[in-house]
């Protein structure tokens, strides 16, 4: 079988506060920002990082202290910041996604969603040893080899 993963597409890194991880990523260690966004959605900050063939995400809580806090906002109150996610790029989610179901590895995402990059979809952690993986099928235009 062909490899389901092609390359590490990004890193993601929960964060207390956007801003201040701007100024050490950015004015610190000299990263260079590539986009910011809020996704209301999913109740997160987010600014990528160009690490130049992949990125840094950090991700920021925007709802700490709500009724019912995202999940992220959990991590950050039960773990601190940290490494949050590793985002694997494949060719087709759907066909992984498939393929990882036949293999009896537990998924968080049973369909794929679609992400600020592409569609996208969440391993369970208790699946990876611990690890949170985030499968990404890049949206066509957003491709840099086409
Ligand atoms: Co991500």
């Amino acid at each position: 079988m062909e490899a389901m993963f092609k390359r590490i597409d990004h890193i993601g890194i929960v964060v207390e506060d956007i801003d201040a991880s701007l100024e050490t990523y950015v004015d610190a260690l000299g990263f260079t920002l590539l986009e910011r966004m809020a996704i209301p959605e999913q109740r997160v900050e987010a600014a990528f990082l160009d690490v130049h063939n992949g990125a840094l995400e950090l991700i920021a809580p925007t709802d700490m202290g709500a009724e019912e806090e995202s999940g992220v906002a959990r991590f950050l109150r039960k773990r601190g910041e940290g490494t949050h996610h590793v985002c694997l790029e494949v060719e087709d989610i759907n066909a992984a996604l498939a393929e990882l179901r036949a293999r009896g590895v537990r998924l968080i995402d049973e369909t794929p969603r679609q992400g600020v990059h592409g569609r996208v979809a969440f391993i369970h952690p208790k699946a990876t040893h611990g690890v949170m993986i985030e499968l990404l099928e890049k949206d066509r235009h957003a491709r840099s080899d086409s």
